[in-house]
């Protein structure tokens, strides 16, 4: 009898306070963001949500916890630390993969006193520390890419680098047949998942990489939503799924705060994969079993 491997989805926690920063912190794209954290934003993303939800993630003991990205709200330096002692309560790094967002990546910001900090959750298993990561966990292996070079003022756009596509295409070739191939990537590689100016710019080049080597599942933030969108794949259709934002309140876009535990089963053909979807409840501040979906996938 195969065992389950059960992985936890979670994205956006935006889990930074900005209440102490100095207004030279702010003299660059960072003030649109500081005012749009002022107004709306820190009304929405509340920490005793999140709090909510690690407690509940704990006690459902996932295997592996995966992370996409916008930890902060500005990728200032005192919010990647303040991130940084959230992953240790989260789990170990043999156990969390984090990629970054654009919110971590507002501005260019030096490797240690930014995502530097997180290495431990972005070193692959050979060791390296650049994207895509590369993680071998039971029978699933994590590709882990950065979306999120820093972008112009207004925007929040992502790009994967050539370099990087190049890399995931040899990736995806290397593990196919092998392992359940999970593509993690903050920005969602179809255009239509979110507006213009929060898009993948090279949506394309991604989409068609996938197309040609296939991969078992896509997991995504950015959007704030639950989405599921099938993009061509070599053989099947592949499954992408974005989950709302792991501290929302649900005033902004509507989406309350969850998660998803995928369990994933190798079978003869491929995987079957449980999704469990656990959700906010408001009234309890507490999350729950909101419903499950399967999914049958190539790897
Ligand atoms: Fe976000």
């Amino acid at each position: 009898m195969p065992q389950t491997f059960c992985l936890a989805h979670l994205s956006d926690p935006h889990l930074t306070s900005l209440s102490s920063v100095h207004p030279y912190e702010l003299l660059s794209k960072r003030i649109l963001g500081y005012l749009s954290w002022q107004l709306h934003r820190r009304h929405e993303h509340r920490f005793e949500v999140l709090q909510a939800l690690v407690h509940d993630l704990h006690t459902q003991q996932p295997d592996h916890i995966v992370v996409t990205g916008d930890l902060t709200q500005l990728g200032l330096p005192h919010e990647y630390r303040q991130a940084t002692d959230w992953l240790a309560q989260l789990g170990p790094p043999e156990k969390v993969t984090v990629v970054p967002g654009n919110h971590d990546r507002y501005v260019a910001v030096p490797w240690q006193d930014s995502l530097g900090l997180w290495q431990a959750y972005l070193t692959s298993d050979h060791g390296g520390c650049f994207f895509p990561i590369v993680r071998k966990r039971g029978p699933v292996v994590l590709l882990g890419v950065d979306s999120a070079p820093p972008s112009a003022p207004f925007l929040a756009t992502g790009k994967v680098g050539k370099e990087q596509l190049m890399r995931l295409s040899q990736l995806l070739a290397e593990f196919a047949h092998s392992c359940c191939r999970i593509v993690l990537i903050h920005h969602p590689p179809h255009p239509d998942a979110v507006q213009f100016r929060k898009r993948l710019t090279n949506h394309a080049a991604l989409c068609d990489i996938l197309a040609k080597q296939g991969c078992g599942l896509v997991l995504h933030g950015h959007s704030h939503k639950w989405q599921l969108h099938w993009l061509k794949g070599p053989t099947l259709p592949l499954p992408v799924i974005g989950v709302p934002s792991a501290s929302a309140w649900g005033t902004e876009r509507g989406s309350l705060a969850r998660y998803h535990l995928y369990r994933i089963v190798p079978t003869e053909e491929g995987f079957n994969v449980d999704v469990e979807i656990r959700s906010l409840c408001q009234r309890t501040l507490h999350f729950y079993c909101q419903g499950f979906f399967q999914l049958k996938i190539a790897g």
